[in-house]
């Protein structure tokens, strides 16, 4: 008994003594390696097609460097955004939840954020990898877009701004590329709203103009306060134009540096080199890590670009030179990490926000979305393949296989669990969508968690997929599809744009029902005859939607923030407002140049 207690007391004195000499010889060896948490550069595309890129089968187009990323690392066939549009997509990835328990799911017309001056963006109360990283002594930066808010009640409170969710470092567009930044290029936002503001307008001066001839003529006598009256209401019918849709490019195309507005309108060309100045420099800054970089590329979003050294070089157009643009900053910024001998140590990512917008066309530029390749639909398409099925490329040398492919289901939302379990943060969570990703990538499982994915078009659900365990299929069952314009076109080509509900959607009940593993593009549906399994598949995937209803409802009674989930979508929360306005110089004109970058 005495021995005993004399040997345990003997080595916990001895233990003590030894931990510190254990710990030192370890990192001479290979400790110092093995407890470094990596760095994250993750890269998305906007609105690029999973066809868009080489490695995922486009023979024409060149993307050598994303195809680099993926034969050096590990190529994702099945990685899915949790909505076909920017916004939601976004929250998603950044929350590791679908958008919806975010409030940022669409309800009407407005699928995304229309205006910098909108109250609506990700709620504070939401946490994003980045604050997760933040917490766990990650240099953390967002250079690009964001597109997630800005302002909830005033000018500078930035409650949705990227400092606030955990980004210590932002240089880039609050908003997002869009037409209006480009004089000539016409307009993203509600334009048959404008153009009845402009008829309206039109038509109002005319009509005082004729009165004013009339009077002057002395054909008519006309009381002047009728004139002056009459003069005043065309004036403010076309201030009400005027003002919110004239003033957009400068309210909306502004660029940022954490706080400060420093480019408004933004000057388009020396864009894309500013943004990968800004990438390259923060992981410079940051290169004793751990870093966490998110470049959020606002390539290959409309207004195209029109960069000297790529204009006219490819083979699809002003389409193609801006995705060739794109990959050559990626291969920048790859050698960036590679030449400061961080490639080992850092994790990089490549993926789109969502598919590409197929609709987008004109006879002057010719193709101006992305190709889906074999897979149906795109952009704002419900949950038709080619608006969610998105290229997903993570590079890693000795921890990654390089050249796996893993057709498995994945998800955008699977990030924050990955990044949370290599940055060794075990901290609960609220209720996640995704799922830590690195047992497929590095290949000691086989099989995805996720056997169902829902899919998104607002707050409706369209769609539902399944992966049976111990089965190849995955099966995908449509209760709503956008109505087609024309009929049989392949997309909304009149509207441009798809929408989500009530008279834009057909509900299918029993609902369309594909086997993707055997007919990717969606085009044979299954019937009870031609498929055994077709009773199973509707009644498995009724009680998966009934169960992840209730994790809906669960979460809004008992999140402690608040007791329902408030919508970010309503036009309340979205259309513009003088007072929250990031702006610099005179409100409301606002105007002010950055300095022109030195590379
Ligand atoms: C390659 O990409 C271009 C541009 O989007 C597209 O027009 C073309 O059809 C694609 N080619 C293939 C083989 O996917
Ligand atoms: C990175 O890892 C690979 C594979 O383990 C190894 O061959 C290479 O030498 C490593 N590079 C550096 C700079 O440590």
């Amino acid at each position: 008994m005495n021995r005993k207690l004399c040997a345990g007391m003997r080595s916990c004195l001895v233990v003590p003594l030894l931990l510190p000499l254990l710990l030192a010889a370890g990192s001479d060896v290979t400790g110092e390696e093995a407890n470094r948490k990596p760095n994250f550069v993750l890269i998305m595309a906007d609105d690029l097609g999973i066809g868009d890129v080489g490695c995922y089968g486009n023979d024409t187009i060149r993307t050598p460097n994303i195809d680099r990323l993926a034969s050096d690392g590990v190529r994702l066939t099945q990685h899915i955004s949790a909505a076909p549009l920017c916004t939601p997509s976004r929250a998603a990835f950044m929350t590791g939840r679908y958008p919806l328990r975010s409030g940022l799911g669409s309800i009407g017309r407005a699928e995304v954020l229309l205006f910098l001056g909108g109250s609506g963006g990700l709620p504070p109360s939401e946490t994003t990898f980045a604050k997760r990283l933040q917490q766990q002594g990650y240099n953390t930066g967002l250079v690009g877009k964001w597109h997630l808010g800005v302002n909830c009640e005033h000018r500078g409170d930035h409650c949705h701004h990227p400092n606030q969710h955990g980004f210590s470092y932002f240089y880039g567009l609050p908003f997002t590329l869009f037409n209006d930044c480009m004089p000539g290029e016409g307009t993203n936002i509600l334009g048959d709203l404008q153009d009845a503001l402009q008829q309206m307008a039109a038509i109002l001066g005319v009509g005082l103009f004729t009165l004013v001839c009339v009077r002057v003529c002395g054909l008519l006598e006309l009381r002047l306060w009728l004139l002056v009256a009459l003069f005043s209401l065309s004036i403010l019918a076309t201030a009400v134009w005027y003002v919110p849709f004239k003033l957009m490019a400068t309210w909306n195309c502004i660029v940022m540096r954490n706080q400060d507005v420093v480019d408004q309108p933004m000057t388009l060309e020396t864009l894309p080199q500013r943004l990968l100045g800004e990438a390259q420099n923060f992981i410079r800054r940051n290169s004793d890590g751990p870093f966490l970089l998110f470049f959020s590329l606002v390539h290959v979003h409309t207004p195209l670009f029109n960069t000297p050294a790529f204009a006219g070089k490819s083979r699809h157009g002003r389409y193609g030179d801006n995705v060739e643009e794109m990959d050559w900053l990626i291969g920048q910024l790859t050698e960036t990490v590679d030449s400061l001998g961080l490639a080992n140590d850092t994790l990089m990512y490549f993926t789109s926000d969502h598919g590409g917008h197929v609709e987008d066309a004109d006879s002057r530029v010719g193709q101006k979305g992305g190709w889906n390749s074999i897979y149906k639909g795109g952009k704002a398409m419900g949950g038709w393949e080619g608006g969610i099925r998105v290229p997903g490329i993570f590079r890693w040398p000795g921890r990654l296989a390089a050249g796996r492919v893993v057709d498995e289901p994945t998800s955008l939302m699977d990030l924050y669990p990955t990044l949370k379990y290599l940055a060794e943060d075990t901290q609960p969570d609220g209720h996640l969508d995704g799922h830590n990703l690195m047992p497929l990538l590095e290949g000691r499982v086989k099989r995805s968690e996720h056997e169902f994915m829902f899919h998104y078009c607002g707050i409706y659900l369209h769609a539902v997929r399944w992966h049976p365990p111990g089965s190849d299929s995955v099966y995908k069952l449509h209760f709503f599809t956008p109505n087609f314009s024309p009929p049989g076109a392949g997309g909304c080509y009149e509207a441009k744009i798809c929408q989500c509900y009530g008279d834009y959607v057909t509900h299918h009940d029993p609902p369309l029902v594909y086997d993707i593993f055997h007919d990717p593009s969606e085009s044979r549906p299954l019937t009870p005859d031609s498929e055994p399994r077709y009773t199973e598949v509707l009644e498995q995937t009724a009680r998966a939607v009934e169960r992840h209803n209730s994790s809906l409802t669960s979460k809004q009674v008992n999140d402690t923030h608040s007791t329902s989930v408030q919508s970010q979508m309503t036009w309340d929360k979205i259309l513009w407002r003088p007072w929250l306005q990031p702006c610099c110089g005179t409100f409301p004109f606002c105007g002010c140049k950055e300095e022109a970058p030195h590379v």
